[in-house]
């Protein structure tokens, strides 16, 4: 999604917004821009497509000044064209604004402002948004936005500056995050931290509603409704090599490999041996509670949505409450069965996914405590929920969803332990759930050690025009996020499916192209998924088995074979993926994609 950067303090601007913007690339864009107030007004460069472009504009004349706003858009109304980038200014072409999010109203506050003699030069709700904001124009641009935004419904993260007034940035948050950078005698706003952190780790998170004033001297945050509101300064524990690609190719291969790592960081602190259990504190649920409730419902999307369908399959087996996985785009729509005896359970990386953030509010709204699985710390997910658990994964820039998963499906395995052992886990049930958590991060280590020989393999599949991912009980939602990752970063057209299944449709697919995944650790259902696995060799697809041990009966049933280590079933998932990750990622390197921006997909989707 879009991405904003703005700037007041001593330094020229323009250098810093643009590698602010280079740091928001992550999140997807496809038009970027920049305006500078400098001693004789307002300059602005804007160009459609990369980065680059605009760095080519700024390499001729780079405009001076030492207060900006920069943008990075990723087109909701209208084309992705130069005259669609922001900034965009008013009417008088004194007020420059960069936008996030969606202004609902637009169209006919365009018709009030067009009957009042506005001319517009895109198809954009923000330059409407900026034309409204001239119009109440009367001196302080504080005043102005403040009642502009009376005036709009939507979803927005903005930044004005005007040439009038050539210290001041005006921002505001309303469903689109944005945080304001404190530094020494400097003062930033942005979308997230990434472009602040090499400058400042100290800021302050807006809610939905605020504004922050900022200026050379300070920064102050208000409402429509209050002069000032006090927040508190956080402090940012990432640092910037963390956002970095540390060596590695890409982002996402980085966060392949630094899975050992991030899931122990998501467990880390959490495991009671002794008493079989885990501590999740932030939950802020009693054991009273959590023994009274009568179900629980996941909500999420994409890749979250499939540790979701793990949890449920977690939460079931050992804590025998009954779970549904809603998509959080339907959930929010419905009119959904939940009381104060439902759990509502939110999965986000982001913890900006407007789906799920509005699933959460709908659940809220009828009475259910909400708890939210987050990566990004103070994100608006996790400000919004009863209680909930940081994944601590570390930042994850790559747009398809690694690290993050892994660690969700570890968490969700935190809250069924407790959950369970309060119903109906023994100790020594719980103890050796712990021990198979324990030794997660080795046994992924030992999968990314044998990295070569899936690349070898991906390698082979490199031209195959459809895939498809089979597993049973807890690997099929595995499956599904194989099949999401394979088709979202390489443009192969890949499907998951319960191996079951298979002949109730698929199997109609399969011929000598099709490479078939399977994955089929040693579990309750192995001899069943060897059976299906039997149904494709005959039909001459190509097989590709993960399994527990590569033995004479797998390597007569697949043409490649790869052996994961042994853990507990219910946890088999966070091994079994990581075959799957690494065999998309070389596949779509193979093809000559761009794996950390897939063409169409934003890291963080903030409109619905
Ligand atoms: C796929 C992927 C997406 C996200 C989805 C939800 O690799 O990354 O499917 O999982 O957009 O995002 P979060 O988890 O940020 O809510």
């Amino acid at each position: 999604m879009c991405g904003i950067v703005g700037y007041v303090g001593p330094r020229e601007a323009a250098g810093i917004l643009v590698e602010g913007l280079r740091r928001l690339e992550y999140r997807g864009y496809d038009s970027a821009g920049i305006a500078v107030v400098n001693g004789n007004g307002l300059e602005i460069r804007k160009a459609a497509g990369k980065l680059s472009s605009l760095e080519q504009q700024l390499a001729n004349a780079m405009p001076h000044g030492t207060i900006g706003i920069g943008h990075t858009r990723w087109a909701t109304h209208g084309a992705p064209t130069t005259p669609n980038a922001h900034p965009h200014t008013d009417q008088n072409e004194r007020i420059a604004v960069i936008h996030n999010g969606i202004i609902e109203n637009a169209g006919s506050i365009r018709k009030m402002l067009e009957q009042r003699g506005h001319s517009f030069h895109s198809d954009t709700d923000t330059e409407v948004l900026v034309h409204l904001v001239g119009e109440f124009y009367q001196g302080s641009l504080e005043e102005a936005v403040a009642t502009a935004l009376r005036e709009v419904d939507g979803a927005y993260g903005l930044a004005f500056i005007s040439e009038d007034e050539p210290d001041v940035i005006v921002a505001a948050r309303k469903g689109s995050p944005l945080l304001v950078g404190v530094g020494e005698g400097e003062y930033f706003i942005a979308s997230d931290a990434s472009p602040l952190l090499e400058h400042t780790r100290s800021v302050v998170y807006l809610d939905d509603g605020e504004m922050a004033i900022l200026t050379r001297d300070g920064y102050r945050i208000r409402n429509l409704e209050t002069d000032r509101i006090e927040k508190p300064v956080n402090q940012i524990e990432w640092d910037l090599a963390a956002v970095e690609r540390g060596g590695y190719a890409h982002f996402m291969l980085k966060e392949i490999f630094e899975q050992p790592e991030s899931l122990w960081n998501t467990l880390r602190g959490h495991l009671l041996e002794d008493e079989g259990t885990s501590r999740v504190t932030g939950l802020n649920l009693s054991d009273e509670q959590i023994k009274q409730l009568d179900r629980i419902v996941i909500t999420a999307c994409g890749t979250s949505w499939h540790s979701a369908l793990i949890g449920e399959y977690m939460l079931e087996e050992l804590a025998r409450i009954p779970v549904e996985v809603e998509y959080a785009s339907e959930f929010r729509y419905r009119n959904p069965v939940v009381d104060e005896r439902t759990l509502v359970i939110g999965i986000s990386q982001s913890g900006e996914t407007a789906d799920t953030l509005a699933a959460i509010r709908e659940a809220k709204l009828r009475g259910a405590r909400t708890i939210g699985l987050v990566n990004v710390v103070g994100s608006t997910i996790a400000r919004e929920v009863d209680g909930g658990i940081y994944l601590h994964a570390g930042p994850e820039v790559g747009v398809a969803s690694t690290k993050a998963f892994t660690s969700q499906v570890a968490a969700l395995a935190l809250v069924a332990l407790r959950f369970a052992r309060l119903r109906n886990l023994s100790i020594l049930q719980g103890r050796d759930l712990i021990k198979h958590l324990q030794e997660l991060p080795a046994h992924i280590q030992t999968i990314l050690d044998k990295a070569p020989e899936i690349e070898a393999l991906a390698e082979r599949f490199v031209r195959a025009p459809n895939a498809l991912f089979l597993g049973r009980g807890v690997n099929f939602p595995a499956a599904l996020e194989g099949a999401l990752k394979l088709k979202e970063i390489s443009y192969i057209h890949a499907e998951g499916y319960p191996a079951a299944e298979m002949k109730h449709g698929p199997i109609a697919l399969i011929d000598e192209m099709m490479p078939v995944v399977f994955l089929a650790p040693n579990d309750a259902v192995y001899q069943k998924v060897l059976s299906n696995m039997e149904e494709v060799r005959a039909r001459g697809g190509k097989v590709i088995a993960i399994v527990n041990e590569c033995d004479a009966e797998v390597e007569r049933l697949a043409n490649a074979c790869m052996a994961i280590p042994v853990t507990h079933e219910l946890l088999s998932p966070i091994l079994t993926v990581i075959p799957l990750q690494l065999f998309a990622y070389y596949v779509a390197v193979r093809r000559g994609c761009n794996v950390d921006q897939p063409r169409n997909l934003a890291k963080s989707v903030t409109v619905e």
